[in-house]
């Protein structure tokens, strides 16, 4: 079944729970949408498990681009978003509108998100005027680690929950169709689920959201620099992609590969030509 903004919103109204995970590539989406994922979002968090940076600052609107589309051509049903990257939506409105539209045009996203509450109430709804879906995302805003001081559950103290809620409600009044709540307590991330018209979609958030999303390299247990508490292991490929490429690796060495059957053959009266 075809996936659209309108299948979040029918979710939410039937409770039936969201999946979502990352790709960023053609073939890992081709798998996804095979399996009947949601929703494929094309995460800035490229930088740290595509790219090895370490963290998201350095993800640039091209590499969003780039990685966007190769998603979309391997995509037939799942709902594509395309993250907007650091410093590509906050330094004017019309930026922002653009490079949304970037990641629609040349990215063939379905649509777009991007990290803040509140202060960036202003640039959804004028996202969203355009025609564009916005997915909001709020809690820990991993594009803001400098201003927050690190990787941390957001939402803890009376003040911080307060500010979320208020977010949510932005955001959501902003016309997103939406949200990201990531690393907040899960019984906050269930009162927002509750009070919200649109889905939440949880990362670190607990069962009470809408709908769920994590990184895929986390998932499936393909990166190993940093594997924070909400992640769960449900398969280890990385463990697969080791025996494949030792075994490679002796066959060659060995000569047992290639065999026969891998091998082209050719006429041996030209070959005595030579
Ligand atoms: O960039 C990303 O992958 C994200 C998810 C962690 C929600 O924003």
């Amino acid at each position: 079944m075809k996936n659209s903004v309108a299948t979040f919103k029918e979710a939410k109204k039937n409770g039936e729970k969201l999946t979502m995970l990352t790709a960023y590539d053609y073939s890992t989406a081709k798998i996804m949408d095979e399996c009947g994922v949601n929703s494929i979002l094309v995460g800035d968090s490229l930088g740290m498990v595509m790219l090895g940076y370490e963290d998201t600052l350095s993800v640039t609107m091209d590499d969003m681009v780039h990685h966007t589309a190769a998603v979309s051509r391997g995509v037939k049903n799942a709902l594509v978003v395309g993250d907007m990257p650091f410093l590509s939506y906050n330094t004017g409105i019309r930026d922002a509108v653009i490079n949304a539209g970037r990641l629609m045009t040349e990215g063939r996203a379905h649509c777009v998100k991007l990290e803040g509450g509140k202060e960036v109430a202003d640039v959804i709804k004028a996202i969203v005027e355009a025609k564009i879906p916005v997915c909001a995302h709020i809690g820990l805003t991993p594009q803001a680690i400098n201003a927050l001081g690190g990787f941390k559950v957001q939402g803890k103290n009376a003040d911080s929950a307060k500010k979320i809620i208020e977010d949510a409600i932005a955001v959501q009044e902003a016309g997103a169709f939406a949200v990201v709540l990531e690393c907040v307590p899960d019984a906050l991330a269930e009162k927002i689920s509750n009070m919200l018209d649109i889905p939440t979609i949880g990362i670190g958030a607990g069962v009470g959201c809408d709908g769920q999303v994590l990184v895929y390299q986390d998932m499936l247990g393909l990166y190993s620099d940093f594997t924070p508490k909400f992640v769960k292991k449900f398969s280890n490929v990385g463990d697969v992609m080791r025996e494949g490429i030792n075994s490679y690796i002796k066959e060659v060495k060995d000569g047992s590969f290639p065999e026969e059957k891998h091998s082209f053959k050719m006429d041996k009266s030209i070959l005595e030509q030579l």
